[in-house]
């Protein structure tokens, strides 16, 4: 049975009827630009074939009633009284939140909800949740889909209502990628720009290793980009080339001058990245990802003893262009270029190796570059 399957089944289920709409929203492996989307800087990321799907019908009163096929739980909350409680259930509310703040006329729904995407994993489970709600009340409400704007509400909801200072590549990519591309977004000006994903594996490594207090981490290593870029007499990271910094490291403290050279180099990282991708030049490609990765693991300190090993696991086949982890970090996934006709191998041979040296299972994905939100039954 297909996900799509599964939603529609369970919601024949629980309504006895069909369900008027199914909207799906993806996840997403960012290939390059960790920690630089809050600095407004550059990010390479593109959607997975993991998804979270919502099987749907508009209700006539004030209530959004949800099933959740992953918790074997109802969630419901009424669209005029909405609070701030805890659960699976915050990312909807907080959703329909914003998007009242934002003058949006809503009207109530019930369905089913069931996701595929690790959860904790770095594959934006949340920025998912988020704008697949987002579609949901879109179908059953009148405005018009700017998926922009989805995402900037979307992204309201990590800032202010569940407190994580996260920047806007999770959910931009999740709202608007198209099939087959990954996107390179400034995330500054918001422009995107598709580069085709072509004869090349995307391979996502999960680590199975999940640490609690990321949040935290997150917001303190937000606080010293925002501290650094102010000693060095700057808006953000961004506005500064590594050349220009080097002279200038004499204002920060050691830790802060890690911090921000990370953030400085892996923007000419994503930069030189995006030119290795047009000439689908993947030996370089490769090269760039492993110098993110160990700036993220000594500059930044984001990565793991269990990412550590994953990425060496990965390198170690000589069909892998190159590995780093992925996401926010401190646990959860790394990412891997490899030639197509070796994945079957390749994904064997590092989960053999990862077991050996880290006693846990890995769990691989290969995934191509999916579509972003859309309803897929109308
Ligand atoms: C999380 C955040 C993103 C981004 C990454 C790190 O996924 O949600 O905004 O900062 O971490 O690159």
């Amino acid at each position: 049975m297909t996900n799509e399957e599964k939603v529609l089944k369970t919601f024949k289920e629980k309504f006895g009827q069909e369900p008027k709409y199914i909207v799906r929203a993806p996840g997403r492996v960012n290939l390059i630009g960790e920690h630089t989307d809050y600095n407004d800087g550059f990010v390479m990321p593109m959607a997975i074939e993991r998804s979270i799907w919502i099987a749907l019908r508009p209700r006539f009163d004030n209530l959004v009633k949800i099933y959740s096929v992953n918790n074997q739980e109802w969630g419901e909350f009424e669209l005029a009284n909405i609070e701030k409680e805890s659960g699976w259930l915050e990312y909807i509310k907080g959703l329909a939140f914003y998007l009242q703040v934002a003058a949006y006329s809503l009207n109530a729904w019930e369905g089913v909800i069931y996701g595929d995407i690790p959860r904790g994993a770095g594959l934006s489970s949340s920025a998912a949740l988020e704008l697949v709600s987002a579609r949901a009340f879109f179908e059953v409400s009148n405005f018009t889909w700017d998926a922009k704007e989805m995402a900037l509400i979307s992204q309201k909801v990590e800032n202010d209502w569940l407190g994580l200072n996260s920047g806007i590549m999770d959910q931009l990519v999740v709202a608007t990628a198209k099939k087959g591309f990954a996107s390179v977004i400034d995330c500054r000006s918001l422009e995107t720009k598709n580069y085709p994903i072509h004869n090349i594996a995307v391979v996502i490594m999960d680590t199975n290793t999940r640490r609690g207090l990321v949040d935290s981490k997150y917001n303190e290593r937000f606080a010293q980009c925002q501290e650094a870029a102010k000693l060095l007499g700057i808006k953000t990271l961004r506005d500064i080339s590594l050349k220009e910094f080097e002279e200038k490291t004499s204002l920060l403290s050691t830790l802060l001058e890690k911090r921000a050279r990370h953030v400085i180099s892996e923007n000419e990282r994503v930069i030189a990245a995006t030119k290795a991708l047009e000439k689908s030049d993947y030996k370089t490609f490769g090269q760039l990802m492993l110098a993110s990765h160990k700036s993220l693991e000594n500059d930044f300190e984001v990565s793991s003893k269990a990412l550590n090993i994953m990425v060496d696991c990965a390198l170690k086949q000589i069909s892998c262009y190159g590995a780093r982890m992925t996401g926010a970090g401190f646990g959860g996934c790394a990412v891997a270029l490899v030639e197509t006709k070796y994945i079957q191998d390749f994904s064997n041979a590092v989960r053999n190796l990862y077991y050996k040296q880290m006693n846990i299972h890995a769990t691989v994905y290969i995934s191509g570059a999916a579509d972003g939100t859309k309803t897929v039954l109308f």
